[in-house]
């Protein structure tokens, strides 16, 4: 896909279709009237009649307009007139990318850059048009003979006011770099599992840091993690014949001394539950459990891309979680990279047991903070649903931060206690803890465990069970939390910068 910036007439630019904003109650955007002007009319008509309402994500296209620059005119409803919050404009722009899905509709200028959104302006709104249109054009191909897409769409203009050019272009290029990430992590995510092994996940992180010069990729083997005493991690590989990698990604944009932001990504390639077999409704699903592993490809591919002046880490434990004679079995016992012994009374609770030794190592990279994202819970969807991620952690600054960065990037995250109280559900007999907590608060006696390991960190963790992916019909990966890790360090470049 082609993006641009145009700051030409509106009218003059030759496309297949123009996008423009009308208000509830018949108001026009400027781009709409200028629209409205050039063709006797006809968005005003459209308001007239009654065949469009302005409601907040209507749309409807006007096919036959002879003599213009324009082919076509896409007019998207944008409510009430006034400043639209920054969801409802994210509203729109999928509602409106969504449109020109099925049309043979392949260049399109878009002109709701300009329209007034609440806290935004037009760098911000650039990079949304981006991400949306990217997201809506998104299609799994790889495993399907015919790897054409269904969108035709290939030119994207954004239109925007001379004074507003050079925020819109850098809001271009980090929207091209954040939809990028996205997509690499849709994809990652809807491969399936004989095909996206771990092994193949320490492909990509090498592909990905051979783009960059600031980039280094460090894999460690399975002798590398016994070396370093990581039972844990070990112990979920035992089921498995594909060997287990802790993947390492190392962006240097930062100042030799400034700590590093550490991202961690649950690599799990397939969960079936290992002994503790899941289910077979649905498990095709668990080729989704490396979402957080994807996600932290995604963000450092789109990191090094804008070139942040940050120093970043991205961490993928990587593993299959399956039943085999070798397996974990509920009872075993194993000594944590810390010293910390666990007793593993369900096999399939083994996205933690991943993830606390790659806490532990994480202190070796003296990280500023630590931020990790993992399909943890099951439990994570009853709490919460398919719309936040949950958010647990130990620092309420950190928190706070990953909360605004999940309002600016749309990618919404509610935060679940962490509390004392709950420790005691992890509770063993013959270990130092278990590794479950029994039926109640399964998201956050995880996070509980996690936070056993990350006493010595700043430290959050996002359960993305809920939001990694689509079921249904519509299954396929979200790319989230990219978006909002984006954010995140961008707000953080922000601060150096200043
Ligand atoms: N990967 C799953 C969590 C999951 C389940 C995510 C369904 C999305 C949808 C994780 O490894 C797991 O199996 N968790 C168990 C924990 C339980 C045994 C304490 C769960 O959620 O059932
Ligand atoms: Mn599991
Ligand atoms: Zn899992």
């Amino acid at each position: 896909m082609d993006y641009s910036i145009e700051t030409g007439p509106v009218e003059k630019l030759q496309c297949d279709c123009i996008i423009v904003g009308v208000y509830q109650d018949r108001q026009l955007t400027a781009a709409a009237s200028i629209i409205n002007g050039n063709c006797q009319g006809a968005v005003s008509q459209v308001l007239e009649r009654g065949d469009l309402s302005g409601k907040l994500g209507e749309a409807l296209l006007l096919n036959w307009l002879p003599g213009q620059a324009f082919a076509r005119i896409l007019m998207v409803g944008l409510g009430e007139n006034k400043p639209m919050t920054s969801k409802s404009y994210c509203k729109v722009l999928a509602a409106a990318a969504e449109s020109l899905k099925k049309t043979a509709i392949q260049s399109v200028v878009v002109t709701l850059a300009d329209c007034a959104v609440a806290d935004a302006g037009p760098q911000w709104q650039t990079r949304q048009i981006v991400q949306a249109f990217s997201d809506s054009v998104y299609q799994y191909v790889f495993t399907k003979s015919d790897k054409h897409t269904d969108s035709k769409l290939a030119k994207i203009i954004i239109a925007v006011s001379q004074n507003a050019q050079s925020q819109a272009l850098a809001g271009l290029a980090e929207g091209i770099a954040i939809a990028e990430g996205v997509n690499l992590a849709k994809q990652l995510g809807d491969l399936p599992g004989n095909i996206c092994t771990p092994t193949y996940l320490a492909g990509q992180a090498t592909e990905i840091a051979a783009k960059s010069t600031n980039m280094t990729v460090t894999i460690l083997e399975e002798e590398d993690m016994a070396q370093l005493g990581m039972g844990s991690l070990l112990s979920v590989a035992r089921g498995s014949r594909q060997p287990a990698k802790l993947i390492g990604l190392h962006y240097q944009g930062g100042e030799p001394h400034c700590k590093p932001i550490v991202l961690i990504g649950k690599g799990i390639t397939f969960d079936a539950g290992g002994i503790s077999l899941k289910p077979g409704l649905g498990m095709d699903e668990m080729k989704y459990d490396m979402c957080g592993a994807a996600a932290v490809l995604g963000t450092l591919q789109a990191a090094a891309q804008l070139q942040l002046p940050l120093n970043i880490v991205g961490l993928v434990p990587a593993s299959e979680n399956l039943p085999d004679g070798n397996a974990n079995k509920p009872g075993d016992i194993w000594t944590s990279m810390s010293g910390k012994t666990i007793e593993i009374l369900n096999t399939d609770a083994e996205g933690r047991l991943i993830l606390c030794d790659t806490l532990t190592y994480a202190e070796r990279m003296n990280p500023d903070v630590v931020i990790d994202l993992a399909t943890l819970t099951g439990a994570c969807l009853v709490a919460l649903g398919r719309i936040p991620s949950g958010l647990l952690g130990n620092d309420d600054d950190l928190c706070h931060d990953l909360q605004l960065a999940s309002e600016t990037a749309n990618d919404s995250i509610w935060r679940l206690p962490l509390w004392e109280e709950y420790q005691e559900l992890l509770q063993s007999n013959f270990a130092d803890m278990a590794n479950i907590g029994g039926k109640d608060a399964g998201t956050i006696t995880a996070a509980c465990f996690l936070a056993r390991f990350a006493e010595n960190l700043r430290w959050a963790h996002l359960d993305i069970a809920g939001t990694a992916w689509r079921t249904g019909p519509a299954k396929g990966a979200t790319g989230r939390p990219v978006p909002l890790l984006c954010q995140y360090l961008l707000d953080r470049a922000a601060q150096v910068s200043a």
